[in-house]
């Protein structure tokens, strides 16, 4: 099974992410990630035996569900996989702190993660242009509560992600 651990926003949160999205596709065109997938992945394990989720499961409740605020204040694009993404200029301690948390305890356990350096973004749009500027965007607030696990399920339209289990803070 396909498995991530995210921060998941809450439906107006994910409103103003998806209103940024359409500006942004109104500049550089390409695929824009369905409203309801919106979120920051903070730890990607990719495929796991079913037998091991209760493990991964165990070690997430070790870690402290992080409590910040998170401002998505730029909008970024990556060249190298055309991606346009939503960024926060200052990223909370907290964030990398429960990410650090949940990395190490996913390893205590000898569960396997893509180990490439946390870089907070919500991919708004694939496959897109990059733009001559970033537009000016309001600020979007996030307030943070705990992370969740997803379960990524591909369907011939694409990705779709489904909660199993949520820490709250
Ligand atoms: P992305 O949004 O930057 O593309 C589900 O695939 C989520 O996990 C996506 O948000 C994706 O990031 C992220 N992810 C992180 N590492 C990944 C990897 N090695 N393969 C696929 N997705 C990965």
């Amino acid at each position: 099974m396909r498995l991530f651990f995210a921060l998941w926003p809450d439906d107006a949160v994910r409103a103003q992410l998806a209103h940024w999205s359409r500006e942004l596709h109104a500049l550089c065109g390409g695929r824009l990630t369905r409203p309801e997938n919106l979120h920051v992945t903070l730890a990607f394990l990719g495929s796991v035996a079913e037998a091991r989720v209760a493990e991964v499961e165990r070690a997430a409740s070790e870690v402290a569900p992080c409590a910040a605020t998170l401002v998505l204040d730029q909008p970024g694009y990556w060249k190298h996989n055309r991606i346009a993404w939503a960024g926060a200029s200052i990223v909370p301690t907290e964030i990398a702190t429960c990410v650090a948390e949940l990395r190490d305890a996913l390893a205590r356990v000898e569960i396997r993660f893509d180990a490439k350096p946390f870089v907070s973004h919500v991919t708004l749009l694939r496959e897109a242009r990059e733009p001559d500027a970033m537009p000016a965007l309001a600020p979007i607030e996030w307030r943070l509560a705990g992370f969740v696990l997803v379960q990524s399920v591909t369907l011939p339209r694409g990705s779709r992600y489904g909660i199993r289990k949520s820490w709250k803070g």
